[in-house]
């Protein structure tokens, strides 16, 4: 059976963390917590299986110091969570809610007398319901209500935070969430996609500016990368293929690093980008500290003339496939983070914020034999590994995720967790694959 021996050879001032998300885990319903735009779209028909919420979740509110618990006792020295804006600002804006406050407070206490690192994140996609008739990240008014937002949290709790995210997949908050129509809020216009990819990247440095206003000097961005291959070598393939990589990847690493948006899509997008857009790209090009990355996947693009703006679609090639249904290509990691550090991020630290699957995982005498969970954890560490030995400054590895979880619109049918939750009674029954990271963290 395959092992986590890999995690022998990494440094010992390599981070080995485990993520989770404030909607997925925390309970909505608990703690006086407003009303995420989650809760809504979960209520509408055909958009989340099953009608579920985030309500309850994993009850992580009420269970924090078991959980945190499990991520001390597998060796992990580092935790990424997020905040919630609803529970900490209901109205999004305004009053505080006390409750909010002292959740995360006992949190980070816990983590801290835990010798855990609290890695934050300040957006991971719970947007206050309040906003959505203003309009969501459609409106630049929300980028403010961010701002102020994270001012709240960098009063209260900056000087316990190890590092802070801003925003966490701009391409879900926009492109999947307004072009494709996935997530919350679940529109399908292009006009919204465009707008959103841009609005949320003005959320990222309005943010970023206030962290730099209380003299914070360990923030970043959390993107996610998506390996794209062209499906066969015609030369349209090559060029559809060109524009996924770039409204994936590129637009943000454009943007963030260099200032400007890549020109396939710019061309493409270019009437339905906000007035004076460039304006903003000073701002959003400012200096990050650091700069993680999510990856579970890659895709093949395919021409698709029934897709009439794009023109293309992902399509699945023949490699093996998780319970999510996407390809396991491990090697796809590595090659993103070689071009990432090489073009764009050059001499900052790389984090790998998110990789992990979602597993068909079942109880049998008490146990989960995840041992498939554990292969793909050992093939994507040599690939980190490599960049190790390429000279390449990646800091930590963050497995998605802890628990199994509240996981979208997919609601609660897929399972990443390294700890099993039994969502009837919440009880949680750590895995094999997290007592395997245990055999290899604590030794
Ligand atoms: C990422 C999200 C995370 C989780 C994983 C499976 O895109 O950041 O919340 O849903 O996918």
């Amino acid at each position: 059976m395959v092992d986590l021996k890999i995690i022998n050879k990494f440094p010992d001032d390599f981070t080995f963390g485990v993520a989770t998300s404030s909607y997925q885990i925390e309970g909505n319903s608990f703690g006086k917590s407003g009303l995420s735009h989650w809760d809504n779209f979960s209520k509408q028909d055909g958009r989340v299986f099953n009608n579920e919420s985030g309500n309850i979740a994993c009850a992580h509110v009420i269970n924090y110091k078991e959980d945190v618990k499990l991520i001390a006792d597998a060796g992990f020295s580092a935790y990424r969570f997020s905040f919630s804006w609803p529970r900490i600002l209901p109205e999004g804006k305004g009053t505080i809610n006390k409750e909010g406050i002292s959740f995360y407070d006992k949190l980070i206490d816990e983590l801290l007398e835990n010798n855990l690192k609290t890695y934050s994140t300040l957006y991971h996609w719970d947007l206050p319901e309040i906003f959505m008739s203003k309009g969501g990240w459609k409106n630049r008014d929300t980028t403010k209500w961010f701002a102020d937002f994270t001012d709240i949290i960098m009063r209260s709790f900056s000087d316990r935070l190890d590092s802070i995210a801003t925003i966490n997949e701009p391409w879900c908050v926009s492109w999947l969430s307004h072009y494709l129509g996935e997530h919350a809020p679940g529109e399908r216009s292009i006009e919204s996609g465009v707008k959103t990819m841009h609005m949320i990247l003005v959320a990222h440095a309005e943010a970023m500016q206030v962290i730099r206003s209380h003299n914070y000097n360990n923030a970043g961005i959390v993107l996610n990368k998506q390996y794209v291959q062209p499906f066969n070598d015609i030369p349209e393939t090559l060029k559809v293929t060109n524009l996924a990589d770039e409204i994936h990847n590129l637009w943000f690493d454009e943007a963030i690093f260099n200032g400007v948006y890549p020109s396939q899509t710019l061309d493409l997008f270019s009437q339905y980008m906000p007035i004076n857009y460039e304006k903003d790209l000073a701002q959003i090009s400012q200096p990050l500290d650091w700069v993680g990355i999510n990856y579970y996947t890659r895709s093949l693009i395919k021409i698709d003339p029934s897709e009439s703006f794009l023109g293309y679609k992902s399509v699945n090639g023949d490699l093996d496939i998780t319970d999510m249904g996407w390809e396991i290509f491990p090697k796809g990691l590595r090659t993103l983070i070689e071009r990432l550090h090489k073009e764009y991020s050059k001499k900052i630290p790389i984090y790998v914020t998110e990789n992990g699957m979602a597993n068909n995982d079942v109880i049998v005498d008490g146990k989960i034999n995840d041992s498939k969970r554990i292969k793909f954890y050992n093939d994507h560490l040599i690939e980190c590994f490599k960049l190790l030995e390429n000279g390449i400054p990646l800091k930590g590895y963050f497995a998605w995720s802890l628990l199994d979880n509240f996981e979208w619109a997919f609601g609660y049918s897929k399972r990443f967790g390294l700890v099993y939750v039994d969502f009837d009674n919440l009880t949680r029954v750590p895995k094999l694959s997290w007592e395997e990271f245990r055999r290899y963290l604590k030794s």
